[in-house]
């Protein structure tokens, strides 16, 4: 078995000018590859410090953390890890096709007709496709995600974080944007690891929910959705088992607030 992350008693935090902080304290997780993880927790907690230093934008203070199956940093170096941020980071002179064309230009790949017959497959199913030639300052917050959602895509990695990624947008566009996202891990072996802080949102995309508290970050309630859900990580929102599922996950996160 192999796995995506595997962390163990990994410690994290910040070096300020005046003070450190430990923000994750003794992380035990392991992720087999090729699945989806729903993270939930309260605010603070720790869980976009946890991604970036999966992305190695940061480094661990003490423990280990393998990432695909090497360091951090190796991962980054393949280009093997996309990273849809908690606010999405565009380049303000790009258009928005040239943003998700991004990572043409960066070496993550080759710009050739199915590249590009892919990032217009991209805009289409996030629903940009009217908005293409627009600059990233002419778009709302949702749409912006959006466009930063198909350029992470594009890269095609085999590692995808996905920090609140839905948060800005209405209900039925993040329910349509949730199932198209399932689409296509399913045609992908893309390891999923996706922050929310939605109960129905995290039970309905994973295989398997943790829930981290805070101070100091850890993981308190590691939940397997696998039997709650049919093959292939299938569900509907109003099915019993997953109703049931969302209950125990919103109890699992009052004791962690
Ligand atoms: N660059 C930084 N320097 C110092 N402390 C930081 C830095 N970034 C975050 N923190 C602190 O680390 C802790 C965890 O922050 P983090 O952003 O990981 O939380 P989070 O779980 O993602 O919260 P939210 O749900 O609000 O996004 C918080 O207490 C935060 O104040
Ligand atoms: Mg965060």
């Amino acid at each position: 078995m192999s796995f995506a992350i595997n962390s163990k008693a990994l410690d994290v935090g910040y070096q300020g000018v005046n003070s450190n902080i430990t923000v994750l304290s003794g992380l035990d997780l392991k992720v087999e590859t090729g699945r989806f993880l729903s993270i939930l927790g309260p605010s603070g907690c720790g869980k976009s410090t946890f991604l970036r230093v999966v992305a190695d934008l940061l480094n661990p203070l003490a423990g280990h953390l393998e990432v695909l199956g090497g360091s951090p940093y190796a991962a980054r170096s393949r280009r093997d890890v996309g990273f849809v941020f908690q606010e999405p980071t565009l380049l303000p002179w790009r258009t928005v096709r040239d943003n998700v064309l991004l990572p043409v230009d960066v070496g993550r790949a080759k710009l050739t007709r199915s590249i590009t017959d892919r990032s217009d497959e991209l805009l289409e199913l996030m629903g940009l496709t009217p908005l293409a030639k627009r600059l990233p300052h002419e778009l709302s917050g949702g749409q912006r995600q959006r466009v930063a959602i198909a350029r992470a895509l594009l890269g095609e990695p085999r590692l995808l974080l996905m920090d609140e990624p839905f948060g800005a947008l209405d209900e039925i566009t993040r329910d349509r944007l949730n199932d198209e996202l399932l689409n296509i891990w399913r045609q992908t072996a893309t390891t999923v690891l996706f922050v929310t802080h939605s109960v129905m949102e995290a039970a309905y995309l994973g295989e398997r929910v943790i829930v981290l508290a805070a101070n100091p970050g850890r993981v308190v309630f590691d939940l397997d959705m696998t039997a709650t859900k049919q093959p292939g990580n299938r569900c509907h929102r109003e099915d019993s088992n997953i109703v049931q599922a969302m209950g125990t996950l919103r109890a699992a996160l009052e004791r962690a607030s």
